[in-house]
């Protein structure tokens, strides 16, 4: 499958997930956006870029730190997600330059941006590296640039994703690709950035809890999720099975409040442009 493809695929799954995407009441997309735009440092006044901002879980963040002076853009090759994101901005008041596609050089212009965020979002690209190397040139010297990705689940919930990995997807995600090569650990993100041409590199995780009541909650939950493509892989026939394995793998995750305590290491990438 070609890049275009693959973006492509990227775009329809995200088109279908945007109505109910980041409103399961599981706090996931919210903090972990917060979080990487504080590590991100941006100012009073700042020119942003959220590249991926989906319906804008750091875009917003970026809004109230730059605040009236500043002025944010969201990219997406998802038109839904964006129509979403277009209606918060309205509701709340908040500008925002809303623009469907990728962002490069090519379609932005370079050495502009004083802060690019990209949240949960660079291991969704077919070509991690170079689309990274044109993010960074979209900033102007000096201008800092942050990443979030994800770094390791605990043990059983591991253990419940790989049952649902015997049955690859076909788009690039989160939790095949978005867990090897570059994104396997903290020094790898970090060499992926030095290689984008940025300085001053810190790569670390930081531990976000899920709380959840049953396994059948992780379920609903994860399919709001970009892993909802690994649900789709499965074949009807085997998924009362794969269900079962999942309720026992999560289970010594089962905390003293009878609740399922999951926990995801969240990896944030931040560096400048020299
Ligand atoms: C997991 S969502 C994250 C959205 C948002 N940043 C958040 O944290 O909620 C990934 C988003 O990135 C978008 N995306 C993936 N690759 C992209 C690319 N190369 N350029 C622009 N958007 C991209 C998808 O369409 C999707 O909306």
């Amino acid at each position: 499958m070609d890049p275009s493809e693959r973006r492509a695929g990227v775009a329809a799954l995200f088109d279908h997930l945007a109505p109910g995407y980041d409103r399961s009441g599981v706090p996931w997309f919210g903090p972990i956006g917060a979080r990487l735009v504080e590590l991100t440092a941006p100012r009073p006044g700042d020119r942003a870029l959220d590249v991926g901002a989906g319906r804008g879980a750091a875009t917003f963040p970026l809004v109230d730190a730059v605040g009236p002076t500043g002025h944010v853009t969201a990219v997406d090759l998802s038109p839904a997600m964006l129509e979403h994101l277009r209606a918060e901005a309205e509701g709340r008041g908040a500008r925002v330059e809303a623009v469907v596609g990728e962002a490069s050089p090519d379609t932005l212009p370079a050495d502009t941006f004083d802060v690019v965020t990209a949240s949960l979002v660079l291991f969704f690209d077919p070509q991690p590296a170079e689309t990274l190397a044109g993010w960074v040139r979209l900033l102007r010297a000096g201008g800092r640039i942050g990443l979030s990705t994800f770094g390791p689940t605990d043990a059983a919930w591991a253990a419940a994703e790989a049952a649902l990995m015997a049955y690859p997807p076909q788009v690039l995600d989160a939790r095949t690709t978005g867990r090897s090569g570059p994104f396997a650990t903290t020094d790898a993100t970090a060499a992926l950035l030095e290689a984008a041409g940025a300085t001053e590199v810190d790569s670390h995780d930081e531990p976000l809890e899920v709380i959840l009541p049953d396994a059948e909650a992780w379920r609903a939950w994860t399919m709001t999720l970009g892993l909802r493509q690994l649900w789709a892989a499965v074949p009807d026939r085997e998924l009362p099975a794969v269900l079962t394995r999942i309720e026992s793998a999560l289970e010594p995750d089962r905390g003293d409040d009878g609740r399922l305590h999951l926990t995801q290491q969240v990896r944030y990438t931040t560096a400048a442009r020299p």
